[in-house]
């Protein structure tokens, strides 16, 4: 029986008997399990019908848990841990035996993260063990940002989802990892965490690893983020036909109209936009429609991360 709660205990005892939980985060809810368990682990791919080769996040409330899970950590690396933990930021680290190769899908390094959320904080706080989770949605679609989006989409799958609101920020965390090679923090997926907070703290340019055939963060493949319905990214009014029929717009601040529309931040804040961004697909994704259109947000902050977001969703949906 599923149970939505703000129960902290009705989670433990789930998660203390291997089971697996929709977890409350800043960035997007995730579906947790015990890391250090592969049994739980390969419960968690199923359960989201994620193929193996795409490794997990392991989400830590300490520095002790962090020192279990990786052998060591490159200086730039902690620096960022240190101005952005907790939060949205996930740093690659070589792993240690305590991981299962499950975890990472055979790579050397672990994905690591501190959560902001107090509710997920509090819970790896009382476990005596990580959590490995995803994001809470079936893999390729759109990421939950609510209890209810998790309810909607993988409710008969699990026991037990913690209920922590809606995700402040909505949109997932930023990937960063250290190349030894040309000693320099490379940003794997753009996330809560922008490109300027990033070079800011380090007071150097950081790079972004563009998507590739065999992406170092398989976040980085095409197939991901996408609604049911045919998404088609324009640049103004004019290019939605007049006989479109019943369409949605996303729209940033209200420049696209439709039948059926969804404003992100009608004062054109992108940080209120980055929250919206996923019901506002979600939203429009379950309207009578037969298509929605968007456009790019300013490529500058969160919206970088969004407009990163929204390609992939439009390239998978044009292909279906
Ligand atoms: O904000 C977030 O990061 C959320 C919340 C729940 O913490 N989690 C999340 O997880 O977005 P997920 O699994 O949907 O996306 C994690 C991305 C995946 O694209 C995965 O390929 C990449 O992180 N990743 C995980 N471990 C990795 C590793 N060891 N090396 C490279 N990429 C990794
Ligand atoms: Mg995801």
């Amino acid at each position: 029986m599923l149970q939505v709660t703000k129960d902290l205990q009705l989670a433990v005892d789930e998660l203390v008997h291997g089971g697996v939980i929709g977890l409350p985060t800043e960035t997007v809810y995730g579906l947790a399990g015990n890391a250090l368990d592969a049994t739980t682990v390969s419960k968690i791919f199923a359960i989201k019908n994620r193929p193996f080769f795409d490794p997990l996040i392991v989400h830590v409330a300490n520095m002790e848990q962090v020192n279990r899970c990786a052998s060591s950590i490159p200086v730039s690396l902690e620096k960022l841990m240190s101005a952005f933990w907790p939060g949205p930021l996930t740093v690659l680290l070589p792993k240690t035996e305590a991981i299962p190769d499950l975890v990472t899908s055979g790579l050397p390094d672990v994905a690591i993260r501190m959560p902001a959320h107090p509710m997920a904080l509090a819970l790896l706080k009382i476990l005596p063990f990580p959590l490995a989770a995803p994001s809470a949605n079936p893999f390729g679609y759109v990421s939950p940002t609510t209890a209810q989006h998790v309810v909607d989409q993988l409710g008969g799958q699990l026991n037990v989802v913690l209920d922590g609101g809606a995700c402040e920020v909505g949109i997932e965390s930023t990937i960063v990892g250290w190349d030894s090679t040309i000693e320099k923090v490379q940003i794997y997926r753009l996330g809560g965490i922008t490109l300027e907070q990033i070079e800011e703290v380090l007071k150097e340019k950081a790079e972004i690893k563009a998507s590739s055939s065999r992406p170092a963060a398989p976040g980085m493949l095409d197939q991901h983020y996408s609604p049911r319905k045919p998404l088609f990214l324009i640049e103004n009014q004019s290019q939605i036909s007049s006989d479109a029929g019943l369409y949605g717009v996303l729209s940033f601040k209200g420049q696209l109209k439709g039948p059926i529309s969804f404003e992100l931040s009608a004062s054109g804040d992108l940080i209120e936009a980055a929250s919206k961004l996923f019901a506002g697909l979600r939203y429009l994704d379950q309207q009578p429609i037969s298509a929605m259109y968007l456009q790019l947000l300013p490529e500058h902050g969160l919206g970088r991360a969004m407009n990163d977001r929204i390609r992939r969703a439009v390239i998978k949906s044009s292909i279906h």
